[in-house]
């Protein structure tokens, strides 16, 4: 065989050239150290920051740290199962998770694998879970309303689709139910919904999840779960996996939300993370760039210019404060990245506010811009006037006289305030809402009870729905507000006669007979000392026969730690005229269940009143009358039930009588 001399010399030549691009020793390392979800590793020279690794195991890396000398890799999944020793490749790729219709309606851990049992994600796109955030020239204003169909945000702190509005509050307020009432409400929208769970446990994540399916609502939602047993590295990478997985949508001009539950923690799974791996820590041991982890993240949230496609992503990130503490380093750091907070207190929360949105400083700097038209008009300045109201209310606590035009905004004010409660996960139409505001603004609601709004707002919808559907329609499609409409909807709420005879609507003259006769079984909740004086709910069972205008009826249920306490109370809005009713009625022993019938003559201007009925068994039940100086007037009949064997208080059903008729004045016009 012969060989031509040049010919062997480029071969030779070829192999060399080829030599150094086949073999790569950047790619392989070594792990020189694990532990704490993080792993030091010797040799991964040529690896990107954020690159993906691979641990022999098959358990996947983020390079964090670039050292000199060595690559920090914080581990996403067990880590455990690695050794010191291990072979670490670089993956050449940067961490992404699977977007698309795929993941709609399933619960996934971070890195887009399947928690839910439903096998595994299928779906021919990724994406890179770090992007950088659109820039401003490709943006437009936020213009479209996000409804969260809960009144008292639509109405004073709107949403706009792109905004990024900040819920924040102490533990326990309803912030994630706020949330997932959004989600709910969703329903019928073109908005796709992403729920992140960062630590939190994976019980309260599972009620939640079973919540939504229940609503119907996993069909356009995706929950990422970051839980609060699964290591640092993944609390930490959730948030910016479900933005990639929402902005996938956004990118394709369509409308997606997300929910990060609740940043709080992830920062300080970053914080963690970053003291492990000898990062400097900063203000409350955060490292330097915390707040440059949130911005990032919510900087992704945005309204697409219309050559973008005109797609939006809403973010609502969640905080958590201690006792209240929004001037904490997180809080103030959120709240400065976000166009507004929604924030809830303990207190309004457990007087029964719910939801419990502190109006006073709760904002949405761009919202308002995107509100529905008709909810703009009619709610303008009422976010100022319950703010006023707060104020006032606390002052007129102080038990000062009250002239008539302050009394008058404090009735009106706590009507509001009622009507502006909320149950769980009935989001309402915003042409309902703007119906219900309208009528407690106008002071269609003055006359009607505190303890009756509820009622009567749903009485009043159920009205416009079956009654009054043209009008109602005419608003939902116009989505406007004009005089024309105002004059309609007031022409109407004049012919809505409210349910049992409260409110508004016709009575006999002269009819001053108030029963109650059906059985209530007390609440059974333990009550602190400071909320003892808290008022229940009025329980919709109980009927008012008949009553005059001054007479209306709201019953107590309540039971203090020592024993039960049931109570019925009598509403006077003349409050403070002397006179004198008779109490018929019966009240059940506590030890032996015999009916003792009530006979008793009172005068509701004593300021205590007490009688006692001794059963045959031997018992003694001792029955309280109080007037209770309330600006509202409400006089109250209770049984403070103690039983010696700690038994709580059956019921007690009263027959209430006018004596003396109330001075004529006082009767409101
Ligand atoms: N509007 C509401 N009406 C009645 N109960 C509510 C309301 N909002 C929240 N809750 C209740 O309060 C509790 C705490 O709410 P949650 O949203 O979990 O608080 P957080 O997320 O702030 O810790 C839950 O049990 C929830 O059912
Ligand atoms: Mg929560």
């Amino acid at each position: 065989m012969r060989f031509k001399a040049d010919e062997i010399a480029s071969v030779i030549q070829q192999e060399i050239e080829q030599f150094d691009s086949r073999i790569d020793v950047r790619e392989v390392g070594r792990v020189i150290e694990v532990g704490d979800g993080i792993a030091r590793v010797y040799g991964l020279s040529g690896v990107m920051s954020g690159e993906m690794v691979e641990f022999s195991e098959g358990v996947h890396g983020l390079a964090f740290n670039l050292e000199e000398n060595s690559v920090g890799v914080i581990i996403l999944g067990d880590y455990l199962e690695i050794n010191e020793g291990d072979e670490v490749r670089s993956m050449g790729q940067l961490l992404s998770v699977p977007v698309g219709d795929a993941v709609l309606g399933r619960v996934i851990d971070p890195l887009g694998n399947p928690l839910d049992g439903n096998g595994p994600i299928v779906s021919n796109e990724r994406r890179v879970v770090e992007q950088i955030a659109e820039g401003v020239a490709q943006r437009q204003p936020v213009n479209e309303p996000l409804q969260t169909g809960i009144k008292a945000i639509d109405s004073m702190t709107p949403i706009g689709r792109g905004q990024r509005e900040l819920i924040i509050g102490d533990r326990k307020t309803g912030k994630t139910a706020i949330c997932i009432d959004t989600i709910i409400n969703q329903k019928d929208t073109d908005v796709k919904c992403f729920y992140v769970a960062v630590g939190q446990k994976d019980s309260t994540v599972a009620g939640l999840i079973e919540t939504l399916r229940r609503e119907g609502a996993m069909d356009y939602t995706t929950v990422i779960v970051a839980g609060a047993s699964d290591p640092a590295p993944l609390q930490y990478v959730a948030p910016y996996a479900g933005c990639s997985m929402a902005e996938y949508f956004m990118f394709k001009g369509e409308h997606a939300m997300i929910v990060y539950d609740d940043l709080s923690k992830q920062a300080a799974a970053y914080r963690q993370l970053a003291l492990l791996m000898r990062r400097p820590p900063g203000r409350e041991a955060y490292p330097g760039d915390i707040f440059y982890c949130h911005s990032r993240l919510l900087e992704r949230a945005a309204k697409l210019s219309d050559e973008r496609g005109g797609g939006s992503l809403t973010a609502l990130p969640i905080v958590e404060t201690l006792e209240g503490e929004v001037s904490a380093y997180i809080p103030t750091n959120v709240i400065s990245i976000t166009d507004g907070q929604i924030y809830l207190q303990p207190d309004l929360f457990f007087a029964g506010q719910r939801p419990a949105m502190n109006v006073g400083i709760s904002v949405s700097r761009v919202g308002g811009k995107a509100q529905v038209p008709a909810m703009k008009k009619i709610a303008g300045g009422l976010r100022l006037d319950l703010a006023a109201f707060r104020e006032l209310e606390a002052f007129a606590q102080l038990g000062t006289d009250l002239d008539a035009a302050t009394q008058k905004r404090l009735d009106r004010g706590y009507r509001m305030t009622e009507l502006l409660k909320q149950g769980l996960y009935k989001p309402m139409h915003v042409t309902d809402q703007v119906l219900s505001i309208y009528a407690g603004t106008r002071g269609h609601l003055d006359k009607i009870a505190v303890e009756e709004v509820a009622a009567w707002e749903e009485a009043m919808l159920r009205f416009f729905h079956d009654q009054k559907r043209p009008l109602w329609q005419k608003i939902t499609d116009t989505r406007q507000f004009d005089d024309e409409t105002a004059a309609e909807v007031d022409a109407a709420l004049a012919e809505f006669t409210p349910p049992g005879g409260a409110g508004g609507g016709p009575r006999q003259p002269g009819e001053r007979t108030v029963e109650l006769s059906e059985r209530q079984s007390t609440e059974h909740r333990a009550l602190k000392p400071r909320e003892r004086s808290a008022e229940g709910p009025v329980s919709s069972t109980w009927r008012i026969i008949s009553g005059p205008k001054a007479a209306r009826l709201a019953v107590q249920c309540r039971e203090a730690q020592e024993g039960a306490e049931f109570a019925a109370a009598v509403l006077e809005p003349t409050a403070g005229v002397p006179r004198r009713i008779t109490v018929r009625g019966n009240v059940q022993c506590h030890a032996c269940k015999t009916e003792l019938p009530i006979d008793w003559e009172i005068t509701t201007s004593g300021s205590l009143d007490r009688t006692m009925i001794d059963c045959g068994c031997g018992a003694r039940i001792r029955l309280v009358a109080a007037d209770c100086k309330d600006p509202r007037g409400r006089f109250v009949i209770a049984s403070p039930g103690k039983t010696p064997e700690g038994r709580k208080a059956g019921s007690i059903g009263l027959r209430i009588e006018y004596v003396e008729e109330p001075a004529k004045e006082n009767e409101d016009s």
